[in-house]
C-alpha cells in the first residue's frame, strides 16, 4: 500500500506531461475588425473549424490551439501583429494575411524568425516573388494556397474580350498592392489581346463619392468597367454608375465576392461579374464534408470568399506541425526549419482539390472561376 502511495504522484506527473496534454499553437492573422471584417471573420470561422476538426480527428498526438490576431487590413498593424506572433515561440505556423498590402511586409518579419506563413487570400504575385530576390537573406518561408493576380487578371481580360465580346474598358483601382496590381495585370493582357483600355484611374480606400470620376468615364462610353479593389468601394462604384445611367458591364476580382457587396450595391449588383481564384467548393467532391460541417457549425451565416481557403491552409499547417515540427516530445518547442522544408514538398488533397507548391511557394492549382451575380448570389459561369 505504502508503495502505491509513493508512485501515485509520479503517475499524476506522467498524466500531466502526456503528449495529449501538450498544446501547439497556430496563428491566424487577418482583419477581424474594420471595414473588411466580414471577410476576416469568415476566415476565422474557417480556421476555427479546421482546428476543431484536427483535434477531433484523433490523428494529432497533441492538442492544437488557434491564436487569432487582428491586422485591421492595415499594413502597419500587420507588421505589429507579425512582431507579436514571432515573439511567441509556441506558434509554429502563421495563416494569413488576407490583404496583399499586409502580407508582403508581414512576411519579412516571419522570414527573419524562420516562421512559415501560408496565406489563404493574398493574390499579388510580389508576395512570393520577394523571397526569390537575391537580396532575400532569410528562409523561403512564404506559401499560398490561392493562385495569383497575374493569372486572375489575364483570365478576366480574355473572358471579357472572347466570351462577353466586349472590346473597350475603363479600369478603376484602389491604389493598393492588390487592387492596382490586379488592374495592371488585367489591363496589360486586355491591351495585348487587342482590347481598348480607355482609362486607368486610382481611387482611395474609404472614398464614398465617385460620381465625378464616373461622369468622366461615362463620356468615353466603355463597354465595361473593370474594378480592382474591395467590395466597399466596388459596391458604391457600381451603384453610382447605374444612378448615372451607365450600362457598362461591371467586372471585378476576388475581393468583391462577398455578400457584403450586395448590401452596398443593392439592385445594381445584379448582372455584375467577378472572378475568384480556384473552383467553387460546391463543385469539388472532396469539399462536401467541409461544406456540411461549416453549415452545421455556422447556421444562417453567409460564407465569405476565403473561408474554405483558410480551412485548407490551417489543415496544412496542422499537418506540417505533426509531420515535421515536433522537436522534442518533452517540450512544445517546434522545428520551424523542418516545417518550412515539409511545406516545400507538400502534396495535399483537401477542400481545394490538390495542393502542391512551386519553387516560389505558390500553389500549382491555377484555376480561376467567373461568377455572374443573379438572384442575389454569385453564380459560376461555365
Ligand atoms: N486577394 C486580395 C488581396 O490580395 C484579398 O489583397
Amino acid at each position: 500500500m505504502k508503495k502505491l502511495f509513493a508512485v501515485l504522484p509520479l503517475l499524476g506527473l506522467a498524466v500531466a506531461c502526456s503528449p495529449k496534454e501538450k498544446t501547439y499553437r497556430l496563428a491566424l492573422a487577418v482583419p477581424i475588425t474594420g471595414d473588411i471584417a466580414a471577410m476576416g471573420q469568415g476566415m476565422k470561422r474557417g480556421a476555427e473549424l479546421a482546428v476543431k476538426d484536427a483535434n477531433d480527428s484523433g490523428r494529432f498526438k497533441y492538442k492544437i490551439e488557434l491564436r487569432s490576431f487582428d491586422d485591421r487590413a492595415d499594413p502597419k498593424e500587420a507588421v505589429n501583429v507579425a512582431n507579436q506572433i514571432v515573439s511567441d515561440s509556441a506558434i509554429s505556423v502563421v495563416i494569413g494575411h488576407l490583404n496583399s498590402g499586409c502580407s508582403i511586409p508581414a512576411a519579412q518579419v516571419y522570414a527573419k524568425a524562420n516562421l512559415a506563413m501560408i496565406t489563404p487570400a493574398a493574390t499579388n504575385p510580389k508576395l512570393t516573388q520577394q523571397q526569390m530576390d537575391p537580396s532575400w537573406k532569410w528562409p523561403k518561408n512564404i506559401f499560398r494556397v490561392n493562385t495569383t493576380d497575374d493569372v486572375q487578371g489575364q483570365f478576366a481580360a480574355n473572358f471579357i474580350l472572347k466570351k462577353l465580346k466586349l472590346g473597350s474598358v475603363a479600369v478603376i483601382h484602389d491604389k493598393t498592392p492588390y487592387g492596382q496590381g490586379l488592374s495592371e495585370e488585367f489591363a496589360k493582357e486586355f491591351k495585348l489581346k487587342g482590347g481598348n483600355v480607355k482609362s486607368f484611374d486610382g481611387i482611395s480606400i474609404g472614398e464614398k463619392d465617385f460620381k465625378a470620376l464616373l461622369t468622366r468615364i461615362k463620356s468615353t462610353k466603355p463597354d465595361a468597367i473593370y474594378f480592382g479593389g474591395i467590395y466597399n468601394e466596388g459596391g458604391l462604384i457600381v451603384k453610382q454608375a447605374r444612378e448615372l445611367g451607365m450600362s457598362s458591364v461591371f467586372f471585378s476580382g476576388d475581393a468583391l465576392q462577398s455578400s457584403e457587396f450586395f448590401k452596398i450595391a443593392g439592385s445594381a449588383a445584379s448582372g455584375c461579374y467577378v472572378t475568384n481564384v480556384g473552383v467553387p467548393p460546391e463543385r469539388i467532391p472532396s469539399a462536401k464534408e467541409y461544406l456540411d460541417k461549416y453549415k452545421a457549425a455556422y447556421p444562417n451565416t453567409d460564407m465569405q470568399p476565403y473561408d474554405h481557403y483558410t480551412y485548407e491552409a490551417t489543415m496544412i499547417a496542422a499537418l506540417a506541425l505533426e509531420k515535421a515540427g515536433i522537436k522534442d516530445p518533452a517540450s512544445t518547442e517546434v522545428d520551424k526549419s523542418k516545417i518550412i522544408e515539409f511545406l516545400k514538398t507538400l502534396k495535399y488533397d483537401g477542400v481545394l482539390g490538390h495542393t502542391e507548391f512551386d519553387e516560389k511557394g505558390d500553389t500549382k492549382n491555377k484555376a480561376v472561376t467567373v461568377y455572374l451575380v443573379k438572384d442575389g448570389t454569385f453564380s459560376p459561369v461555365d
